[in-house]
């Protein structure tokens, strides 16, 4: 039998500044627009530790520390499998070799920071790394679509850009960096948790719900490719200003779309509208905007601003009551191998788990 390695890889969330909504095609993942992302540090990320093995007769996932039932109901998961599956399929792994695959988040899944892009973009790098199959970016972007949209932007560093693709089969739908992580450093994300609670309609629901029953949807996949060409000039000259208007434009534009669903789809909560008056009146205040405020499927807000701001932005979120939590998050470099696997550490189950199997 071929040997493949333990491996273990970090990799972190990417907050979109012009969004992914709605997809030509619900199996691959594959949008009806372009979207573009700053990948975050790693101070919120999540690990993943994969390991092959012939002790086991079927994969095995654990997810925070948990392990995911065989009947479990989840677009996402249902998608992880498949991704698995196809990555042994051309590693030429023979079918009595299974995986074992744990996965831990540093932050709360399913509120509004997106743990299914960093979690796709970790599985697909230490599964990369562990079968030996030298994929690219591109390749592993690809991989990572399949799982959950917006992971394929995590597969990179600095600001990322997502291409719609023209294609069927989807291989001209991935992710390019177009920015290294230190070209503009001074870009930051202030978070500000307005909830933990679970979101009430999946991401994979919401997409089709907005694409086929919206009419206000219908004009958003052309606007958000002419908002990323002007943000990508924005980008080039550094240019703030310009850039935070269509951060937020585009936010809000994506969330009027979603509320002009049927059944419409509500993320933000009224915490998350105080926090869109809040940064309306910094701006204001300023005369200029210094700060822009974005929100994913959740009521959690983004607010992307430059780091001599971070802290003028931080207070004025710590004004807006309701708000729980505020992190302050730079741009991230990308997924990366770490030495520390969750299989080591005795505490956890997973790694009880494999012990006795491995002893077996
Ligand atoms: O990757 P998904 O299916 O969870 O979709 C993410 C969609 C948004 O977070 C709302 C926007 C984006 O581009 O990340």
């Amino acid at each position: 039998m071929v040997e493949y390695e333990e491996r273990t890889a970090v990799a972190t969330p990417n907050i979109a500044l012009i969004k992914y909504w709605g997809r030509r095609d619900s199996a691959l993942n594959l949008p009806f627009n372009s979207s573009l992302s700053m990948t975050l540090d790693f101070s919120l990320r999540t690990k993943t530790s994969v390991l092959f093995t012939n002790k086991v007769r079927k994969d095995i996932f654990y997810l925070n520390h948990r392990q995911i039932s065989n009947g479990s109901v989840s677009e996402k998961i249902d998608n992880v499998r498949k991704v698995v599956k196809e990555m042994k399929e051309l590693a030429g792994v023979t079918e009595s070799v299974k995986a074992v695959i744990a996965s831990e988040n540093s932050f709360p899944m399913d509120s509004g920071i997106a743990s299914s892009a960093s979690g796709g973009a970790a599985l697909v790098y230490a599964l990369n790394s562990s079968l030996n199959l030298n994929l690219s970016s591109k390749e592993m972007s690809i991989f990572a679509r399949k799982i959950s949209g917006s992971a394929c932007r995590s597969v990179l560093g600095g600001i990322v850009k997502w291409n719609r693709g023209k294609r069927e089969d989807g291989l001209d739908s991935y992710a390019e960096e177009v920015l290294d992580y230190k070209g503009w450093e001074e870009l930051t994300d202030i978070i500000a948790i307005v909830s933990y609670r679970r979101k009430a309609i999946p991401s994979s629901v919401g997409h089709d719900i907005t694409s086929v029953t919206s009419p206000l949807y219908r004009i958003r996949p052309e606007l958000a490719e002419e908002s990323i060409k002007r943000a990508l000039k924005f980008i080039r000259d550094r240019d703030f200003e310009g850039l935070g208007e269509i951060i937020m434009r585009d936010s809000n534009n994506m969330h009027a779309a979603m509320l002009d669903s049927w059944p419409p789809i509500i993320y933000m909560n009224d915490t998350s509208i105080k926090v869109i008056h809040a940064i309306e009146r910094l701006n204001e205040s300023e005369g200029r905007i210094i700060a822009a405020y974005t929100f994913d499927a959740g009521p959690n807000a983004h607010v992307i601003t430059v780091r001599p701001q971070a802290e003028r932005v931080r207070k004025a979120l710590e004004s807006v009551r309701g708000v729980k939590k505020i992190l302050k998050v730079g741009v991230g470099q990308g997924p990366k191998l770490v030495e520390e696997s969750l299989f080591s550490n005795p505490r956890y189950p997973e790694s009880r788990f494999l012990r006795e199997i491995l002893a077996a």
